[in-house]
């Protein structure tokens, strides 16, 4: 039986709402399988600047890092958005928190449900079967790069897109190491026709290929990338990219699974890992009850497998989703016009259905 410590940083926005029903989620799958799970709720974002003056108190990034998983919603206000001006921002809790706890390592699978197929603007027939496992580099590149500065005088702006051989083999390895468990396939996606960066990239992912004779090594160029994604996803089975690019693909990539509303990622390296859907903190909806926890949900399943090894755990929460998918639940975000109107569910009433779906092995 596991007794884990679970941090829970809510976040701004919808934060709260979803990561409420990842929390509850957790706690009927602590119940069904007999362990103990400790929750405890701290501070990020625009949260934590309204309550402490910084985006990522201390007492928080200390709580984290004694924690066994953290459960993050999303951070982010538009009161920044508009004001380039404002030096302190929710975002930069997030980015602290990453770097801080040295999660090199974004894991975005692109899981696509049969169901949800028609909520997607592309055609249905370039997605069912698409299965695609993206590595993001987290801590690293134009994120985090040396210099960054504006001049004195205003009128000029720098960031420093840097990467190490050792910040992108390490990143390389955990895509080539997921590839040999998959279809032996990695993409690894660049801009080595124009950036010294990208060739130390290309060098170096060729290096760690080496070890993994068996996998099938394709580079590619990141506007070629973002069209092959939206022409032909089957072609990709894992993807390995850097910082950015790797927040840009994973964005467009979420329309192949229907909603950037059914997402969940895994950041992990050095220290515990954050468990976080790809979405934002949607401002424009927040406190209505339209927000979808689905993501949030699936979120919870990728730690009950990466941070705990609990894998029949994990699976019990995808057979949930799963399932009221197949019984016809949908948040708006997902629905279509052939959804009838008495199954678009309230953020509650879906998280709720969720719970209720848990079944322990006894059971099923
Ligand atoms: C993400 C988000 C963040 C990022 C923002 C909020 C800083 O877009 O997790 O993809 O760019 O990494
Ligand atoms: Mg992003």
């Amino acid at each position: 039986m596991a007794e884990k410590n679970i941090i829970v940083l809510p976040g701004d926005g919808i934060g709260p709402e979803v990561t409420a029903w990842g929390r509850k989620v957790l706690e009927e799958v602590a119940s069904r399988f007999g362990h103990t799970f400790h929750f405890e709720e701290k501070l990020i974002g625009h949260a934590a600047i309204e309550a402490t003056e910084t985006p990522l108190p201390d007492d928080t990034l200390e709580a984290c890092k004694k924690s066994d998983a953290i459960l993050l919603g999303a951070v982010g206000h538009p009161m920044y958005d508009n004001d380039p001006s404002r030096k302190v921002r929710p975002e930069q809790g997030l980015l602290k928190i990453r770097k801080e706890l040295g999660l090199y390592a974004n894991i975005r699978p692109i899981i696509i449900f049969d169901e949800l197929i028609h909520a997607s603007s592309l055609k249905s027939e370039l997605l069912r079967g698409a299965d695609i496992l993206f590595f993001r580099e987290l801590t690293g590149g134009i994120y985090f790069g040396e210099p960054r500065y504006r001049s004195d005088d205003g009128q000029i702006a720098v960031d420093t897109l840097k990467y190490s051989k050792m910040e992108v083999a390490r990143i390389a390895r955990k895509a080539f190491e997921a590839a040999m468990t998959r279809n032996k396939r990695v993409h690894s996606v660049d801009k080595a026709n124009v950036l010294e960066s990208s060739r130390l990239w290309r060098e170096t992912v060729n290096e760690v290929a080496q070890d993994f004779p068996e996998v099938e090594l394709i580079h590619m160029f990141i506007d070629n990338a973002a069209m092959q994604l939206i022409r032909q996803p089957k072609q990709f089975d894992v993807v390995v990219t850097g910082n950015m690019f790797g927040d840009i693909l994973t964005d467009e990539a979420s329309q192949i699974a229907g909603s950037l509303g059914m997402l969940p990622s895994a950041s992990v390296g050095d220290h515990t890992g954050i468990y976080e859907p790809i979405h934002g903190s949607a401002p424009d909806i927040a406190g209505q009850k339209l927000a979808n926890p689905l993501a949030t949900i699936l979120s919870t399943a990728l730690m009950l497998d990466i941070s705990f090894g609990l894998k029949e755990e994990s699976q019990s929460v995808i057979d949930a989703v799963d399932q009221i998918l197949k019984e016809g639940w949908r948040t708006k975000d997902i629905s279509s016009d052939e959804t009838p109107a008495d199954h678009v569910l309230d953020t509650d009433e879906i998280g709720n259905k969720v719970v209720q779906h848990i079944i322990s092995p006894v059971e099923a």
